[in-house]
């Protein structure tokens, strides 16, 4: 990963957030790609403690419970071994936790994790920690307006729940009906944006992004073209080229 000083850079990083579905992570992943930056999907810290909390038998409803267990886990953010991965595996009290983030079980426990707000500002003191290591884009919910407000480039990734529903349906092979996963969608949704504790919204100073009508490689060129018009001195590869003197 580019060091943030040694690149001439002060702030490279880039906050995308969005709702499920939008792109984030995949449109991140091709940023960093492109960039030769790390990829920090912030998702799965809140993955993470959800396993965590399973795996102790917390019942996750019992917020205090859950939150003292956070409280006194340790969450490590190491790159991914694999040379082609820009992201970031994490470990829990020492163990990979990554191989369990995207089981079922986790996937439906993790919007009430997320919604406890004392384990939101135990992963967001981790997240600025890790964001200030070096030259990243960060995914997530609530980036641009709560874990990096100062963030020199933020942008809301946008797209119809229609979109964003097929899009869903397509990676899984049409082994599902596009109709159920519109339902989850919207109640997904429902949750990010209607929760009391940092609730999706795009912040003030963001570039929303409606990438319902654009093919995946027009956004990441769209994205791409708006990290360079507010970091202009970034050389192809990524560097922040130091402004020529005299
Ligand atoms: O992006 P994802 O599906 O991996 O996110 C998992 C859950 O964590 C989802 O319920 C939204 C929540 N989340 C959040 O509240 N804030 C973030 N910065 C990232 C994810």
């Amino acid at each position: 990963m580019k060091d943030a000083s040694e690149s001439g850079c002060e702030r490279c990083v880039v906050a995308i957030d969005g709702p499920v579905a939008s792109g984030k992570t995949v449109v991140g992943e091709a940023l960093a790609r492109r960039f030769g930056w790390r990829l920090f999907d912030t998702g799965v810290m809140y993955r993470a403690a959800t396993w965590q909390a399973q795996r102790q038998a917390v019942h996750l409803d019992e917020h205090e419970t859950v939150a003292e267990l956070i409280r006194g886990s340790t969450f490590q953010l190491v790159p991914c071994p694999d040379q082609d991965s820009t992201r970031l595996d994490v470990y829990v009290d020492g163990v990979d936790a990554t191989p369990h983030l995207r089981e079922s079980a986790v996937e439906s426990g993790v919007p009430t994790v997320a919604a406890i707000a004392e384990v939101r500002a135990l992963m967001v003191e981790i997240q600025q920690r890790e964001a200030a290591q070096g030259c990243m884009i960060v995914v997530g919910r609530d980036i641009g307006t709560v874990v990096l407000p100062d963030a020199p480039v933020k942008i809301f990734l946008e797209a119809s729940e229609e979109v964003r529903a097929r899009r869903r349906a397509a990676e899984q092979n049409g082994g599902v009906d596009e109709e159920s996963v519109l339902v989850a969608t919207r109640r997904r949704d429902a949750r990010d944006r209607n929760r009391h504790a940092s609730p999706l919204v795009a912040a003030s100073d963001a570039v929303t992004l409606d990438t319902s009508d654009l093919t995946l490689q027009e956004s990441i060129d769209i994205a791409e073209q708006i990290v360079r018009e507010r970091i202009p001195n970034l050389s192809a590869s990524g560097d922040a080229v130091p402004p020529a003197r005299g």
